[in-house]
């Protein structure tokens, strides 16, 4: 592992009005890690990563990516660090008037002054890495299942070919099955693709089974961070209650046949 962090939240003040959400917390994301994001409703989880992808500012701290201090970005160096990564959000959010195949041509025609075929090559390329059939390409996001949206979202997501991937909830509204599946997926690119990969779920099962470390917010802080063997060794309230009633461990990986 890279001794430097990615990603790295240095003493993070963030408040809506008199509404404080985060109260100098620190946070670091280090290269090839499956990092997650984790914590009760309203604790400031959405916030963060949307302050992590340029989205939100926070009223203090400092926070880099890729070493660089994101505050201080001129709107081309903003925008080619924005290049760098691909966010999934939680919806999918792709355009339902295009196919498949559009949403992820867009991409390039927009950033990239690649030849036509070779678009048609790179859609095809990364419709098939995330495990979809060819023909979803031509598919429009009405026609396509809850899990299926996702994959196409994720294939837009790595079009530009990120060094870093971040996911809102990817596994939110799939059933247990499709998840576990989406979950494998993930976990298989971060080694194919050497991806660090930083989301914000609520799935303890994600959490078991693929996530490296994460930092749990909770109470205007990161309450914790870490991998879930050393987080579970911490005695807080807020760590007993989050993960309550669990005893499963890391080696649930080797259940779900994911090796570690
Ligand atoms: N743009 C905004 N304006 C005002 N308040 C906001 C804004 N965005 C977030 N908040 C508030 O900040 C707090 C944290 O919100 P956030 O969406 O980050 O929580 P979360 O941890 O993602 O919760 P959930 O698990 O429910 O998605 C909430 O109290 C929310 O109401
Ligand atoms: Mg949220």
């Amino acid at each position: 592992m890279n001794t430097q962090p990615i990603i790295q939240v240095q003493n993070v003040v963030t408040a809506f009005g008199s509404t404080v959400v985060h109260d100098r917390i620190n946070c670091s994301i280090f290269e090839h890690e499956i990092y997650a994001l984790i914590g009760g409703s309203g604790s400031g989880k959405s916030t963060l990563l949307r302050e992590l992808i340029l989205l939100q500012r926070p009223l203090s701290g400092t926070i880099t990516v890729f070493g660089q201090n994101i505050d201080t970005l001129t709107p081309k160096d903003a925008q080619q660090l924005r290049q760098k990564w691909g966010v999934l959000f939680q919806s999918g959010a792709l355009f339902s008037s295009l196919s498949v195949g559009q949403n992820i041509e867009l991409l390039y025609r927009e950033y990239t002054d690649l030849p036509t075929n070779l678009i048609n090559e790179l859609v095809k390329l990364k419709i098939d890495i995330v495990g979809l059939p060819a023909h979803a390409r031509y598919l429009y996001p009405s026609q396509l299942s809850g899990g299926m949206i996702k994959r196409a979202a994720l294939a837009r997501a790595l079009a530009l070919d990120p060094k870093l991937l971040f996911l809102d909830e990817p596994t939110s509204g799939l059933d247990p099955f499709s998840a576990r599946q989406f979950d494998t997926l993930i976990y298989q690119l971060r080694d194919l693709l050497g991806l660090t990969v930083v989301m914000v779920t609520h799935d303890l099962d994600t959490i078991y089974h693929i996530v490296d470390r994460f930092a749990l917010l909770g109470e205007t802080k990161v309450v914790a961070e870490g991998s879930l063997n050393e987080v579970l060794a911490i005695n807080h309230p807020l760590i007993k209650y989050f993960f309550q009633s669990t005893t499963q461990t890391s080696h649930q990986k080797e259940i779900h046949g994911i090796q570690s």
